[in-house]
């Protein structure tokens, strides 16, 4: 599947804009140094005067960290999915929402998957975590307590985490492209618990409901370093879950 540039009309440049020039104000001061330097050294790519390009992110991310967003349908079987982020693939939409629709979505758009996900692939640390974590799925295709396990950790950490950073700053794809969650998930009215990736693991989570509760890292190494963990120990023979 590929993206056809050439099909986003009139009415998709003018929802790409406002939703990218909203929210880059938006998360002034809300997001993670991390999150606001990776939009900014996209710039060339990523920008609100078009649609991004794939082709043209995909090159530059060859003089990066070598990541590459895959065209996918909707959403993809797990196996698929560990297999893509394993391969440095990124999976993203290509259809926007459109003007009616700039704060409701049933489903994860482009500019979720791409304004969301994509400028942290270009931290050499978080994007490390993404690969590793791809990996580690990988070899537990035929555990599935194990899948949801790390379904969990993707649900807390890449979509909502925040990260402790002079106070609370937002990470998460699904924080930093929602207007009104990067104010409420750091508004302090939405608890938060310190990132156990233990902990994480058997917290079972709801799509269908706003969070609950927001899980917050010290540092993109503390992250890297938790797969890392994990990795190691589920790669011993004979652990128990
Ligand atoms: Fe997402």
């Amino acid at each position: 599947m590929k993206q056809e540039f050439n099909k986003y009309g009139k009415e998709d440049f003018t929802v790409w804009k406002t939703l990218f020039e909203r929210q880059k104000v938006n998360l002034q001061d809300k997001a993670c140094d991390e999150y606001m330097l990776a939009l900014e050294r996209m710039k060339p790519v990523l920008h609100p005067n078009a649609p991004p390009n794939f082709e043209e992110i995909n090159q530059w991310f060859q003089q990066s960290s070598g990541w590459e967003i895959q065209c996918v349908p909707g959403l993809i079987p797990v196996e698929n999915f560990f297999e893509l982020l394993a391969d440095k693939k990124f999976c993203s939409s290509t259809w926007l929402r459109t003007m009616g629709q700039l704060d409701y979505l049933e489903e994860p758009d482009m500019f979720h998957d791409v304004f969301g996900h994509v400028p942290l692939l270009s931290d050499p640390i978080f994007s490390e975590f993404a690969h590793e974590f791809g990996k580690l799925g990988c070899t537990v295709l035929n555990t599935p307590e194990r899948v949801v396990m790390l379904q969990r950790l993707y649900w807390f950490t890449i979509e909502f985490g925040l990260i402790q950073q002079n106070g609370l700053k937002i990470y998460g794809a699904g924080i930093a492209s929602s207007f009104g969650e990067a104010n409420s998930s750091i508004s302090g009215e939405i608890p938060t618990v310190p990132f156990d990736i233990e902990e994480v693991m058997q917290t079972a989570f709801r799509t269908d409901v706003m969070q609950s509760h927001y899980v917050v890292i010290d540092s993109f190494e503390q992250l890297f370093e938790s797969i890392l963990s994990v990795t190691k120990k589920w790669n011993q023979p004979k652990t128990i879950i």
